[in-house]
């Protein structure tokens, strides 16, 4: 059983909907609320109204990521705000020879995607050529971690070096500072110790490029440096969440920066968005993975998700809905403020890799989880395994067939033994991998997480349990300095 959309987009539920799994009827039994999901979800679409939301201070909010995908005059995407993007572009090719992209959560996860997707592992060491004249890219901030500062430090001066004998010049940096609140510890003390020591490095000349909350009104203290130091700035817009921003500036400018295809990015966002318009679950992949999932925990118990995607580079995928799925969902209370305790564990896995670490427990351990695996179907390069060992039985019987087939049969074994074992699973196919149908994929997650909040009746736009550890920490890094 499966949903598959015009794009090629494919939904298979075969191992989470049937007998002894979520159940046409369960779905059927659920059919106001349902509704009333799909119709709320309408109105955010409409007014960027969602019931309930309440920004960090207390205040009425509107959720405005699902306007993203819509690059018109006048929206938070526009003709203007792409060719803003360009200039990044156009400014860093054949100029910049290095970008730190400086963020954390909704500031690095999509950025870190987007990387992985268009990069791979090795970007940084082919050839200025080899990367069309773009930038070598690195990150930082997405954690306080002095060894691995210090590493980036080292191989930016490193690289600076051989720039002054290659090149006979300095090397220059951009420093791509990433932060809504503008404030961010994790993000702003990397910034400053690394601005600090490359100011001091005369082999590097290095600049900034801020991205953040665009108010002027009352400005980020991020904001207000970029404007006092002239540095050029993007937007981080209202009403778009961290773990929405991908779509907008944040992920975007990491986009322009090392080449990422940003009209595909949001046409393939546009067409998931126009697919998932219905109150008809089973033609609205968004909305069916929300019921399904919403239904797989509160009647089946399954209350955490495994994100398996089949690939290497996919696994920062999952990393990126892990912080989708936990802050929005985890929720101690509902809009009327009765406690629930809501949201599904989310778990990073990656294939093949996690089954030699991770299946045994998906096999076998508490029937409390979905695996949900991800899937492209058309690799761009592929390798026929070669019989070069024809006497070694073993080998000579994996070869002839290619890494993506025995990647895709690996899955697929993985898939039905769990289904064997009364484990749901579910699979979420994409033709291949590129900006159009990552652009899909994402949106479609994001905007099943709206649709589950509303079933659940938790508000997904929220992360107040965030604050808790804030709270203590400003007061106790003050009280190091005393
Ligand atoms: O979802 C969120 O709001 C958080 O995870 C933030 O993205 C993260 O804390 C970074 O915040 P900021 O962009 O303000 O630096």
């Amino acid at each position: 059983m499966s949903l598959q959309l015009k794009t090629g987009f494919t939904f298979d539920y075969d191992n989470l909907v049937g007998e002894n799994k979520v159940t046409k009827a369960d779905v059927a039994e659920l059919g106001e609320k349902i509704a009333k999901a799909a119709e709320a979800i309408k109105v955010m679409r409409e007014t960027g109204v969602i019931r309930g939301h309440l920004s960090k201070d207390g205040t009425p909010e509107k959720v405005l990521f699902s306007q993203l995908p819509y690059v018109e005059a006048g929206h938070l995407n526009s003709p203007e705000s792409l060719a803003h993007l360009q200039e990044l572009t156009d400014s860093v090719r054949n100029r910049v020879d290095a970008v730190v992209s400086l963020g954390i959560g909704g500031s690095y996860l999509g950025d870190k995607v987007i990387f992985d997707v268009q990069c791979g592992e090795f970007w940084n060491s082919m050839s200025a050529e080899e990367r069309n004249g773009l930038p070598q890219i690195y990150f930082s901030g997405q954690n306080i971690d002095p060894r691995r500062t210090g590493d980036i430090i080292r191989q930016l001066g490193r690289s600076a070096k051989i720039c002054k004998s290659h090149k006979k010049r300095k090397m220059v940096v951009s420093l791509l500072v990433i932060s809504k609140s503008g404030g961010t510890l994790d993000t702003m003390s990397n910034f400053m110790v690394i601005y600090e020591a490359l100011q001091k490095n005369p082999d590097i000349d290095v600049e900034i490029v801020a991205v953040t909350d665009p108010n002027e009104a009352k400005p980020t203290l991020l904001k207000k440096l970029a404007m006092e130091n002239n540095w050029p700035q993007y937007s981080v817009p209202d009403g778009v969440g961290g773990r929405f921003s991908i779509f907008c500036d944040v992920g975007l400018v990491l986009a322009a920066v090392c080449g990422f295809d940003i009209k595909a990015f949001l046409d393939g966002a546009k067409a998931m968005d126009q697919a998932c318009q219905g109150s008809d679950p089973w033609e609205n992949p968004a909305l069916l993975n929300a019921v399904l999932k919403y239904i797989a925990a509160e009647k089946y118990g399954r209350d955490m998700e495994v994100m398996m995607p089949y690939g290497d580079y996919l696994k920062s995928v999952s990393e990126w809905y892990i912080q989708l799925l936990a802050e929005s969902l985890g929720k101690s209370v509902d809009r009327d403020g009765k406690e629930v305790f809501y949201g599904r564990t989310p778990i990073v896995a990656v294939g093949t890799t996690d089954m030699h670490a991770q299946t045994q427990q998906h096999q076998e351990g508490k029937l409390n989880k979905i695996v949900q695996f991800i899937r492209v179907e058309n690799w761009d390069e592929d390798y026929t395994i070669p019989n070069i060992f024809p006497e070694v039985q073993k080998l000579a019987d994996i070869s002839g067939v290619t890494m993506s087939q025995a990647l895709e049969v690996a899955r697929q074994s993985n898939a039905q033994a769990l289904a064997s074992n009364n484990r749901f699973n579910a699979l979420f196919s994409l033709p291949k991998l590129d900006a159009f149908n990552l652009g899909q994929l994402l949106y479609m997650l994001a905007l099943s997480i709206a649709y589950e909040g509303e079933l659940a009746d938790v508000d997904a736009f929220n992360q107040p349990g965030v604050e808790a550890y804030k709270r203590i920490m400003g007061p106790s890094l003050q009280a190091l300095k005393k």
